[in-house]
């Protein structure tokens, strides 16, 4: 399985995601502004996989204010390394994953005032590792409690890409695809191509397909018609916000498709870590959109394909309404409806857990 990033102490080494499947190369980064970059580029993408890496982009942050000042306290170090966290959070504003792992980072070292600028870098790198880790068995477990609910030979439908290049390793809705292949129930997924950046195309099908995963592409007007044709048993999708009703904010085009799902009956879930949940955000309304540049509609792959004077409305993301979500599974289980009482009933138990 394809590695979306590696740690090496002093940098990180990204797969770049916006080369693939053409090239398989990775980016070196030094230090945490390049970090940030690959992160507005979606050299790394995907909720999860942009957490993981902003975390370590906090740890190479530090270890630059540290050698900057070699002889400074924790404490002096704070309010430049409060900056830096507001500079990687800016990155992209939707994925509440990157600013969970950031603040992370952040609030550890806010209660290591005392320690020496070396030892904070040596807990703070422990804890980038740690939710590196963490996300692959919470995937694994998100994987479990999805195969669980489909059915033998299940077809599924997956927009976007939401796998192993999404994440740390495995995948949210296609860590759930992944675990039904193993359990030998998996007879197809069909993948969205997912315009304006094609990571249906680029990243899904090429993912499936190094894996031995069954997998047929559409282009994304051929969902609704590939519903009422081909007998699908679910559609799966990751998320980028989940907010405390259920709305949920994921790739541009998922509200779409769960229009469409609910239309032919056929379960619609988000697959998604407790990381991916705002419980401050009542409602999904509430969620930032990022829009993107009007060139990423005007060209595909660097070809232009529209008058380049043409007005674009360019958001990467929407939000689904938790009406149309039939559940949403998590590491620790399926949330259904009424949701406002399920996750509040999760968010009570993880604090009690804390
Ligand atoms: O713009 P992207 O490619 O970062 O968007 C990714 C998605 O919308 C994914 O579905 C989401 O981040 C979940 S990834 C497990």
């Amino acid at each position: 399985m394809v590695k979306t990033m590696q740690w090496q102490g002093k940098s990180l080494t990204l797969l770049d995601q916006t080369k693939l499947p053409l090239e398989i190369t990775t980016i070196l980064c030094h230090d945490y502004r390049r970090v940030g970059e690959a992160i507005k580029r979606l050299e790394v993408r995907g909720a999860p996989a942009i957490g993981a890496a902003a975390a370590f982009a906090m740890v190479l942050g530090w270890q630059e204010l540290m050698d900057a000042c070699p002889k400074a306290t924790a404490t002096t170090l704070l309010p430049a390394f409060e900056k830096t966290k507001a500079e990687l959070i800016a990155t992209r504003p939707t994925a509440v994953n990157l600013a969970w792992a950031v603040e992370k980072i952040y609030t550890l070292a806010l209660t290591l005032p005392e320690e020496s600028a070396a030892a904070v870098a040596l807990t703070l790198e422990t804890l980038a590792n740690q939710i590196y880790e963490d996300d692959i068995n919470v995937n694994k477990r998100i994987g479990i409690n999805g195969a669980a609910l489909l059915p033998k030979k299940a077809k599924v439908l997956t927009h976007c890409n939401a796998g192993a290049l999404a994440t740390c390793g495995w995948g949210t809705a296609l860590g759930v695809v992944r675990q039904a292949f193993v359990d030998g129930k998996l007879a197809m997924v069909y993948a969205d191509e997912t315009r304006p950046l094609l990571q249906g195309a680029r990243l899904t099908a090429w993912e499936l397909e190094e894996d031995g995963i069954p997998v047929t592409l559409i282009t994304d007007n051929m969902a609704a018609w590939t519903m009422q044709t081909q007998q699908l048993d679910a559609v799966i999708v990751g998320a980028d916000r989940i907010a405390a009703n259920g709305d949920t904010a994921n790739k541009i085009g998922t509200y779409g498709v769960a229009l469409a799902a609910k239309h032919h009956r056929i379960p619609f879930y988000i697959a998604a870590p407790i990381s991916t949940f705002d419980f401050s955000l009542a409602d999904g309304g509430h969620i930032p959109i990022e829009e993107r540049d009007a060139m990423e509609v005007k060209q595909l792959q660097g070809v232009v394909t529209a008058p380049q004077q043409a007005k674009v409305f360019n958001p990467a993301f929407d939000v689904t309404p938790s009406d149309l979500i039939t559940g949403i599974i998590t590491e620790y289980g399926v949330l259904s409806a009424p949701y406002v009482e399920n996750i509040k009933k999760l968010q009570n138990k993880l604090q009690e857990e804390d």
